[in-house]
């Protein structure tokens, strides 16, 4: 069901050898997008601009910012514009250097040299769990981390360096949970935890996938970052259709968690959800304003373009009720 695909030439990896057992990252990119048609009909939606690199590259960032120097993309049809992006161009690098745009070629070569990246094709949409199975020849029996492509963490957060951390001194899987609204825990996986006594890490006693709010153990979601126990993936082998009619991770790790080997660590700081797209352009807003080169103009144009905006439409009605 998974069809390996040959990975580019190995580009060195600026990351210094790290002494971490975790070397490893998968990172699944293989759903269809449905919520940002038509754009993402030919355009795979981890390769969306968010201002002027695709949501993929900041996740490929991550993990390599974290001393994961191997990457492997889990990706579905349509997904040749993941693999060319993290390849070389080379026509495109000949134009920009016999122009002397060096800046420009940077911006070209960057991501082949993020890390040593390969892909596989999922093949069968079948869910989150089976991405992740499909990754056990490439993965071994080592541990690994999955980065989910439409959570992006910002880049000053120490989020995934901090779940390595607990990997080494908790063993088992680890997975990052970030309290929210229990309106939103519908949207996630969620969390039954209980104190271990360390600020930021909880035990994980439960999971389950997108509970009704009635029904949900805690208002501890999951969110797309997890460092694995290989032994997921004889979990993973056995996990029944889930939510959905996919093979769910949360369904695994729930098996791990009754055993006692899955902890959390509670994150606070700053992750956009790109996968939405209110999110996604609260997320370009965002980030543009904070660019060194754009957001000072991008800024001083937005103050102008809110101010100039009509009164909200509610607040509009109530005042020609008035005249
Ligand atoms: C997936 C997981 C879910 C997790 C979420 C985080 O859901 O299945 O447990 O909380 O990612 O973003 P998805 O958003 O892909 O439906």
């Amino acid at each position: 069901m998974c069809r390996m695909i040959a990975p580019h030439s190995p580009s060195p990896s600026p990351v210094p050898a790290s002494a971490r057992p975790v070397r490893k990252a998968v990172v699944p990119a293989a759903g269809l997008g449905t919520r940002f048609l038509p754009a993402t009909k030919a355009t795979p939606k981890e390769m969306l601009p968010v201002v002027d690199k695709p949501a993929i590259q900041y996740v490929v960032e991550e993990a390599a910012k974290a001393g994961l120097d191997d990457i492997l993309m889990v990706t579905g049809r349509h997904k040749r514009a993941i693999e060319d992006h993290f390849d070389h161009a080379f026509e495109l690098e000949q134009a920009l250097a016999a122009k002397g745009d060096t800046v420009r070629l940077d911006a070209v070569r960057d991501p082949a040299r993020l890390a040593d990246i390969h892909h596989i094709r999922q093949g069968d949409p079948l869910g989150l769990g089976h991405a992740v199975l499909c990754a056990r020849h490439h993965v071994g029996d080592q541990p690994f981390a999955v980065l989910l492509g439409d959570d992006l963490i910002d880049a000053r957060e120490t989020l995934l360096s901090r779940m390595l951390d607990v990997r080494d001194r908790y063993q088992g899987s680890v997975v990052a949970l970030m309290e929210v609204d229990p309106s939103q825990v519908h949207l996630y996986g969620c969390a039954a935890v209980e104190a271990t006594g360390e600020d930021g890490v909880v035990r994980v006693t439960g999971l389950v996938e997108k509970p009704a709010q009635e029904h949900a153990p805690s208002n501890y979601a999951v969110i797309g970052r997890y460092v694995l126990d290989p032994r997921v993936f004889d979990v993973l082998e056995r996990t029944a259709p889930g939510r959905g009619g996919e093979i769910q991770l949360t369904d695994a790790l729930q098996e791990l968690a009754a055993g006692g080997t899955v902890h959390g660590v509670v994150f606070d700081g700053l992750r956009y959800d790109t996968g939405d797209k209110g999110d996604y352009l609260r997320t370009v807003v965002r980030l543009a304003c904070e660019r060194p080169d754009l957001g000072p103009e991008f800024t001083a144009w937005l103050r102008e373009f809110v101010a100039a905006l009509p009164e909200e439409e509610g607040a509009g009605r109530e005042e020609s009720r008035a005249a």
